[in-house]
């Protein structure tokens, strides 16, 4: 009898499970705006199909009427399947189910396939949608994150870690993703604090919505925390389907490269680019896309620091991460956020083998109190230190302006660039020619009958020493000076020879960011 009423309990309970939840939660989820779990792994894996792994999993724990609520599967589908062809894990939690919260099964759940990740070298997906830590388990849910965190670091630099954010993720639900390689997150829906709305009005009297504390905007513009933000559930997971695309599997692998045909690769539009006056701005955006193979530019961190364009693309086939100054916007500085992004997306490359092209064209470091303040110095040295680490295939263009630090640091050829290009009207320089001069002949002009045409003067003495791209390719600094429209197959001819680059590191255990 006893086994008769276990089974039914189990059939229901399966039904539930394969449901997502059972249908009313279904309803519910859909009234949020949101996908279920399993919508979201049919979007993810080709065809819709893939295979579930511990679904018949339950919590333990009876504290709190948990036994009277059982669910098969404890709230996170996890599962294996193909991405465009290519092995993929994924979890998925179910908010229907207790919230998705986490606890000792679940997170076990997780665990399991970050290992079988790891161990054959296939990237993880989670699609996170989630209460944090199930109140009910106490002090199990807590280690169960910790166990989560540890994978995710373990597994750092040896398969790409992807995280969607699908709905509410708080507390120390937000240090998984933050400790994976990219985070998604979708417009209105989807929202990541370490504290909400009421903790934080408690502790520091300031009234603020959950969009406003952590929804997708705040994370793609003010502090970064995401790299993408997606107006909706379908296009998050096709966005993610997309960037996986430009991935290898793991670090030991590369990335598969289409096939491409060479065709005619002069570019004449990227002639007529750059404006005749240094002062004045254009978008770096339109040097990329005419760079590149049609319709690959994949962009990350978009809203973050508009200064620096950071993102994925292909030149005849093959996959490559591209980092940019932006001229269009605070002139292309490099300041503390800039810095940040640009280090970040550097060593994701270097750790999969993703080759890096930087176009440069930067006045310089953005000076002034609140950058100091807020760690230029260290933040600057991320940059610097990406790159200088970095043993990928490294190409720089510099465009136009390429003065200061921010010369060294945009993947110089002291710090290990293999090749470094410029366009003719490039100017490469301690400073801008106005600043030089008023500093070196600063006695000659306040001295001169005519201190403004003095200046003028000795500014175009500057200009013509160092405002061009030949003084650093006398030196070898620069390899060829090139024209804007050759650039491509320049860099087509660059990356195939550098195809089998290897770079022998010295013996260390690791090296110490200035993080
Ligand atoms: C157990 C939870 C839960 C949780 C939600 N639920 N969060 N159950 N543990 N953490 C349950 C609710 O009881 C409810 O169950 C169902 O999920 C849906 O929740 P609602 O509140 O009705 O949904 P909604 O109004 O959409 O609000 C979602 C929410 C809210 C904003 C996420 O539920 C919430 O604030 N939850 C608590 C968030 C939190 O403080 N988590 C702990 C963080 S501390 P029923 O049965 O009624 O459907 C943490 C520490 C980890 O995570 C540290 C690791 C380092």
């Amino acid at each position: 009898m006893a086994k008769k009423k276990l089974l039914k309990e189990l059939t229901l309970l399966r039904k539930e499970a394969e449901l997502g939840g059972g249908e009313k939660r279904i309803e519910a989820q859909h009234a949020k705006g949101k996908l279920t779990a399993r919508e979201r792994l049919e979007l993810l894996f080709d065809r819709g199909d893939y295979d579930e792994i511990g679904q018949m999993v339950t919590h333990r724990s009876t504290l709190f009427g948990l036994d009277k609520k059982r669910f098969l599967g404890d709230g996170v589908i996890t599962a294996f399947g193909k991405v465009e062809g290519r092995p993929v894990y994924a979890y998925a939690q179910d908010f229907t189910i207790l919230g998705g919260s986490l606890a000792e099964a679940h997170a076990e759940k997780i665990c399991r396939i970050m290992d079988l990740a790891v161990q054959n070298g296939v990237p993880i997906i989670g699609l996170n949608d989630s209460g944090g830590a199930r109140i009910q388990e106490g002090v199990v849910s807590l280690g169960g994150y910790a166990d989560i965190f540890f994978r995710n670091t373990r597994a750092s630099g040896v398969v790409p870690q992807l995280s969607l954010i699908l709905g509410p993720c708080a507390g120390g639900a937000v240090y998984s993703p933050a400790l994976t390689d990219f985070v998604g997150m979708v417009e209105g829906s989807s929202y990541m604090f370490v504290t909400g709305p009421n903790v934080v009005k408690t502790v520091t009297h300031e009234e603020v919505s959950s969009e406003d504390l952590g929804g997708s905007q705040t994370h793609a513009i003010k502090s970064g925390v995401t790299q993408f933000s997606f107006p909706n559930e379908p296009s998050a997971i096709d966005g993610f389907k997309k960037l996986l695309s430009y991935l290898p599997q793991n670090c030991e692998d590369s990335v598969p490269r289409l096939s491409y045909k060479s065709v005619n690769e002069n570019r004449p539009e990227l002639d007529l680019i750059i404006p005749a006056n240094s002062e004045q701005s254009y978008d770096i955006r339109e040097v990329i896309l005419n760079l590149v193979d049609p319709d690959s530019f994949f962009e990350a961190h978009k809203s973050f620091a508009e200064n620096m364009v950071v993102g994925f693309s292909r030149l005849a086939g093959r996959s490559i991460g591209i980092i940019a100054n932006q001229p269009l916007y605070l002139a292309g500085v490099l300041d503390n956020k800039a810095s940040r992004k640009g280090a970040r997306f550097v060593r994701f490359c270097d750790a999969f083998n993703i080759p890096l092209l930087v176009l440069e064209d930067v006045p310089g470091f953005l000076p002034g109190t609140d950058q100091e303040w807020n760690g230029i110095i260290s933040n600057g040295a991320k940059l610097l230190y990406a790159f200088a680490e970095a043993t990928v295939p490294r190409i720089t263009v510099i465009t136009r302006k390429a003065y200061g630090g921010a010369y060294d640091v945009m993947n110089s050829k002291h710090i290990g660039a293999d090749m470094n290009y410029a366009w003719p009207g490039a100017e490469i320089a301690v400073m801008g020619s106005k600043g030089a001069a008023e500093i070196i002949f600063k006695n000659e002009i306040i001295n001169s009958e005519d201190p403004q045409s003095t200046w003028l003067k000795k500014e175009q003495e500057y200009a013509l020493e160092f405002a061009n791209p030949y003084k650093a390719a006398s030196r070898g600094f620069v390899d060829e000076v090139i024209e804007p429209s050759d650039t491509r197959i320049k860099l087509i001819r660059a990356f195939d020879i550098l195809e089998n680059k290897v770079v022998d590191s010295p013996k260390r255990k690791h090296g110490n960011i200035p993080l």
